[in-house]
This record gives structure tokens, sequence and C-alpha cells, in this order.
């Protein structure tokens, strides 16, 4: 879908389907942050850093509710997908 949009249009799309985009240390470009174009852990646990550290747990979210899915499973976007029972194994 890259190819049909704009550059203003594609950041859009960043939100959701990158990890931390607009947040420290979160994806700026695929160029400058390769590793983080996808939503990968930290856009379910948050942020890791000092998680990776300190290798504490309390040091990270591991406990999760549907509204950490929210953000991005929308109801106005994806009214119909039914993701849910995932909230129980890990989505991605
Ligand atoms: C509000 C969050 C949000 C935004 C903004 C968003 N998406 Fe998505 N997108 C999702 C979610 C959640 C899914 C997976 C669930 C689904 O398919 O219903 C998805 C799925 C997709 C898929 C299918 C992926 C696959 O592997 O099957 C494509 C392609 C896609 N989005 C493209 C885009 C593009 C292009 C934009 C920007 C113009 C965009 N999305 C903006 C949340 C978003
Ligand atoms: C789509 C959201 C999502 C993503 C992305 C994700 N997880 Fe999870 N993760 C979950 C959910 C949901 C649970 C179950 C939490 C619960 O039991 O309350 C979980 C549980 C865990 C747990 C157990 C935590 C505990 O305290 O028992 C670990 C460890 C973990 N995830 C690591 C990872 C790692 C590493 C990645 C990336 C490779 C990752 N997760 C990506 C949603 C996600
Ligand atoms: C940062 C945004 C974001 C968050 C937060 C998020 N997702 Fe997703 N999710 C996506 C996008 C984008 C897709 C589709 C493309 C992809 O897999 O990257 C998706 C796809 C999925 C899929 C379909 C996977 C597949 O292979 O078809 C499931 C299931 C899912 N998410 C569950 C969850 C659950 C459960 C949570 C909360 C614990 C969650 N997601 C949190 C953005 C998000």
């Amino acid at each position: 879908m890259q190819k049909g949009l704009t550059k203003q249009e594609l950041k859009k799309c960043y939100d959701c389907h990158t990890t931390g985009y607009g947040k420290p240390g979160g994806f700026r470009s695929e160029a400058e942050t390769p590793h983080l174009k996808n939503a990968g852990c930290e856009a379910c646990h948050g942020p890791g850093s000092l998680h990776v550290k300190s290798e504490d747990a309390s040091d990270i979210k591991g406990s999760l509710s549907v509204s950490d899915c929210q953000h991005c499973h929308n109801k106005a976007r994806v009214g119909s997908f039914r993701y849910r029972p995932l909230i129980y194994g890990g989505g991605h």
C-alpha cells in the first residue's frame, strides 16, 4: 500500500504499524530504526530498556488487559476483527 500513499499519509499508519512512534526511543523511520518498524514486544508491553538493564520483572508491564490492545485495535477500525481471545495467548 505504501506506493499509493504520500509521505504524510504514510505517517498516519506509523502510530499502529510500528513500535513507539512519536515516543522517546521509539520508531522514527525505516532507515534510522529498522528494528522498530513493526508492532513488536514494546507495542504491548511498553518501554523495556530499564527491564533489560535490571533484569527485574517489575520494570516492565507483564500483565496486560484489553485496554492495552485498543489503542490500535479500536472499534471504528476493526469492528469485526475478533482478536479478544488472543489476550490470553499473546498476539503478534
Ligand atoms: C488505529 C490503528 C491503525 C492505523 C492508524 C492503521 N492501521 Fe492498518 N491495521 C491495524 C490493525 C489493528 C490491523 C490488524 C487487524 C485487522 O486486520 O483488522 C491492521 C491491518 C492492516 C493491514 C493488513 C496486514 C496483514 O498483515 O494482514 C494492512 C495492509 C494495513 N493495516 C495497512 C495500513 C495502512 C497503509 C495504514 C495507513 C494509511 C494503516 N494500516 C493505518 C491498525 C491500524
Ligand atoms: C500483541 C501484544 C503482545 C506482543 C507484541 C508481545 N506480547 Fe508478551 N504478552 C502479551 C500478553 C497478552 C501476555 C499475557 C499477559 C497476562 O497473562 O496477563 C504476554 C505475556 C508475556 C510474558 C509473560 C509475562 C509474565 O509476567 O508472566 C513475557 C515474558 C512476554 N510476554 C514477552 C514478550 C516478548 C519478549 C515479546 C516480543 C518478542 C512479546 N512479549 C510481545 C502480549 C504481547
Ligand atoms: C501498536 C499497535 C498495536 C497494539 C498495541 C496491538 N496490536 Fe495487534 N496488531 C497490530 C497490527 C498493525 C496488526 C496487523 C499487522 C501486524 O501483524 O503487524 C495486528 C495484528 C494482530 C493479530 C492478528 C495476527 C495475525 O497473524 O493475523 C492479533 C491476534 C492481534 N493483533 C492481537 C493483539 C492483542 C491481543 C493485543 C493486546 C494485548 C494487540 N494485538 C495489541 C497492532 C497492534
